[in-house]
């Protein structure tokens, strides 16, 4: 008898402890967390349920009287960050909501069901999962670090990172396996490190992720050096140096840098033309200087800096400028040639041709791809301009304009001057024509004039001919 007892015991204990299983739930900071309690309904009757928290006390407790009670620290100024649906009880259901949870919110808890003398306990660890990053706003330049914080951290869990939804792979070469390093993202701040960074941790076959959107203060544009900006010869051109909004940054300074210098740039002269303010740049924190009318040796290297929060940022960018040249071959046709200062970006150029009609309206005809042109290849009822266009890998680049003004001055003065040379050329092959017929006549006469002279000399060889055969004749009738 007393070992039945205890077998039942025993039998007891190790069911209550299956029942008491434990379950793991993350929930990102701020969202709202459901800690599962599930018992297959016993009766008609709802048993009296407590929700505690390890080392909290009581979270939550319904009596038999089905009265509610919540923990003081759950109840803040009669709101209450948790509740259990009664519509979910009659299914045996006594999951925990809790709302906006925190980090101090992660631990273990445990829902007791009492219905009679029969007790039923389940546990749950809860894990708050958040992204933090060690300055809101970075400032460009500066090392930043991105913490997946889980509370508290499950031991041998795995760790992945997420840049706008692609796996990111840190570019700080020593990871080393220690979990911290694999929590915590060092880097240093860049555009690259702009977007929306999701941790995913894995454990015990659930998955908890939080998010965290980190934005880099500094240059925005152009968003990284040696960016090349592309103007044609005699046209104005913007070089941008845009700071993040709501930057003003101090001290901002616009230099040329010398050729040759890539390591140590050596600041040069600024062009003639060049201006540290953009027609396009009313916001303080855009700092874009403009050059009116680009020259070929204005090409090179430009440098703007200014200071955010005490720490100077700097941006390089090149200047690339284009122009046609025209060169004539020995046969007098024309050649056009588009040059770039750098062509490392250049994929590939188009001539095309640019002509406006009467109200202005642009058509743009594309004529050949190469580099050069030549201008015979155009037809001189083609008024307008010829431009050459130069592609990279992702579009065009830029263009250059070639005006044809002795084209158009040609065929514009042909029309009226024409008729004149036509009189003109008319005229002289008429009194041409009239000297040749008199020339004709003048030889036609003289050949005449041969021949009269000529007959009678014919007539005596003829007749000293005829006279030779018949004294011949006569001689032979003789022998
Ligand atoms: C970041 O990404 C996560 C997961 O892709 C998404 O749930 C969240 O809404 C995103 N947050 C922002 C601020 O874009
Ligand atoms: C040309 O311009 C006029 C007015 O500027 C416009 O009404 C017309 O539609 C344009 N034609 C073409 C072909 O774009
Ligand atoms: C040349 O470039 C300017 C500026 O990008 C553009 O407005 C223009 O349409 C281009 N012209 C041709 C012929 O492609």
């Amino acid at each position: 008898m007393q070992l039945e007892y205890f077998t039942l015991g025993v039998l007891t204990f190790l069911m209550t402890g299956a029942t008491c299983e434990e379950t793991e739930v993350f929930a990102e900071a701020g969202s709202q967390a459901v800690l599962p309690c599930t018992f297959s309904p016993l009766s008609r009757f709802i048993p009296s349920i407590i929700w505690t928290k390890a080392n909290k006390g009581t979270v939550w407790r319904k009596g038999k009287s089905g009265l509610q009670f919540w923990g003081s620290s759950w109840s803040q100024k009669g709101t209450q960050r948790v509740r259990c649906p009664h519509s979910q009880f009659e299914n045996g259901d006594f999951s925990l909501q809790i709302n906006n949870v925190r980090e101090e919110d992660g631990g273990v808890y445990s829902c007791r069901a009492e219905h009679g003398d029969r007790v039923s306990e389940k546990v749950v660890t809860l894990r708050i999962i958040e992204v933090s990053v060690s300055s809101s706003v970075p400032t460009w330049g500066s090392y930043a670090s991105i913490s997946c914080n889980v509370t508290p951290w499950p031991h041998r869990a795995s760790v992945q990172w997420t840049l706008n939804n692609i796996p990111f792979v840190p570019q700080t070469g020593t990871a080393s396996r220690r979990e911290t390093s694999k929590r915590v993202v060092k880097e240093k701040a860049t555009a690259r490190l702009t977007g929306n960074w999701t941790c995913v941790v894995g454990y015990k076959g659930k998955e908890g992720r939080a998010s965290a959107a980190v934005t880099v203060n500094g240059i925005i544009e152009p968003s990284n050096d040696n960016t090349k900006v592309y103007a044609a010869v005699g046209s104005a051109v913007t070089l941008p140096c845009v700071f993040s909004s709501s930057m003003i940054p101090s001290g901002s300074v616009w230099e040329k840098l010398k050729p040759g210098f890539l390591i140590k740039p050596a600041p040069g002269r600024l062009p003639a033309s060049f201006s540290a303010s953009s027609p396009s740049s009313p916001l303080p924190s855009d700092k874009s200087a403009s050059l009116r009318e680009v020259r070929f040796e204005d090409e090179g290297k430009y440098r703007c800096s200014g200071a955010i929060s005490g720490q100077r940022l700097t941006r390089q960018m090149q200047l690339v400028v284009a122009k046609i040249g025209s060169s004539i071959t020995s046969k007098g046709s024309v050649t056009l040639t588009c040059h770039l200062t750098d062509t490392s970006e250049v994929t590939h150029y188009e001539w095309v041709h640019v002509a406006y009609d009467l109200n202005g309206n642009r058509s743009v005809g594309s004529l050949q791809k190469g580099k050069t042109l030549s201008i015979n290849k155009v037809s001189e009822e083609n008024r307008g301009d010829l431009a050459c266009r130069f592609y990279g890998k992702d579009g065009m680049l830029g263009n250059v304009t070639h005006h044809i003004p002795l084209m158009s001055a040609l065929s514009g003065q042909k029309s009226p001057g024409g008729s004149h040379n036509t009189a003109v050329v008319v005229g002289l092959g008429f009194l041409l024509l009239v000297l040749l017929l008199i020339l004709a006549q003048m030889y036609k006469n003289h050949q005449r004039r041969k021949r009269i002279f000529q007959y009678p000399a014919m007539e005596t060889i003829v007749h000293s001919v005829s006279n030779e055969r018949e004294e011949r004749e006569r001689n032979h009738e003789k022998k």
